[in-house]
């Protein structure tokens, strides 16, 4: 397979998608047919705060930022369902995977993608005020049913935060992975390579782990510095554990 032929991109189907059953449609206009985009990986995930800021780092400050951090762990859609608070996590692989998926998906704002491009996927979208504590709009939240990776550096970012290369079928993984030497364990925050009670074997000897995600747990243990947050790394090994 050549290099293009493994380009990769990390699709989420949002809360709001899962309530309006929009899922069949939206994986429809991804499908191989259309896109000539194959499934790589995909996952029923009950989003933790933890992973839900660090998906969305980029945007922390902003008005919109704790709106947003509700919106996709689905307490704004579900409040008192924790059964329906989930996304669909999907990775798709092909040539040029990012931008057709960008395309088909459409412009960030619900509103702009009804105007400038009538029938993308979040053309279907809402958008929801964002209020002050007196009750001004100060900003505006936009349901818009989908996330799609916007570049390849975006793209490797976020599969490694939300996928472990097990999750992939070994001939479709795109990125190096490395077998661990070490334990690694995590509890309130903190790395551990020695197991303590209530914490989590996030590696073990012989686990097949992203080589990136490695080097920063490495960094982290030995006290050296690292090109990651820890919880980039150990968010995924978390995922549909903690309630
Ligand atoms: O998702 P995309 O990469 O197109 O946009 P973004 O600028 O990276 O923003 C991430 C997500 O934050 C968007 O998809 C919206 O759901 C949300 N957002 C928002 O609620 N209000 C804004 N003013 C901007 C973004
Ligand atoms: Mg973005």
């Amino acid at each position: 397979m050549s290099g293009k032929e493994l380009d990769q991109t990390l699709v989420l189907i949002k809360p709001d998608a899962l309530k309006n059953s929009l899922t069949g449609y939206v994986l429809s206009l991804l499908s191989e047919f259309h896109t000539g985009l194959r499934f790589a990986g995909t996952k029923i995930v009950h989003v933790s705060k933890m992973l839900a800021e660090e998906h969305y780092a980029e945007h922390r400050g902003k008005h919109f930022f704790p709106p947003l951090i509700e919106y996709i762990t689905g307490l704004s859609h579900y409040p008192d369902e924790p059964i329906k608070q989930r996304v669909v996590a999907i990775v798709y692989q092909g040539i040029d995977a990012v931008p057709k998926i960008r395309a088909i998906a459409g412009p960030t704002n619900p509103l702009v993608a009804r105007e400038q491009k009538p029938g993308c996927i979040r053309s279907l979208g809402t958008l929801f005020p964002i209020k002050d504590k007196d009750g001004q709009i100060i900003d505006q939240r936009m349901d818009n049913l989908i996330h799609a990776s916007a570049t390849d550096l975006e793209a490797e970012r976020e599969i490694k935060l939300w996928f472990m290369p097990n999750d992939i079928p070994p001939y479709m993984q795109g990125y190096a992975t490395k077998k661990s030497e070490r334990h690694f364990y995590f509890k309130d925050g903190k790395l551990s390579e020695d197991h303590v009670p209530g914490s989590f074997c996030i590696v073990a000897p012989g686990d097949i782990v992203w080589e990136s995600d490695l080097a920063i747990l490495h960094a982290i243990a030995d006290g050296t510095p690292s090109k990651g947050t820890l919880e980039s790394v150990v968010a995924k090994y978390l995922v549909n554990q903690i309630r």
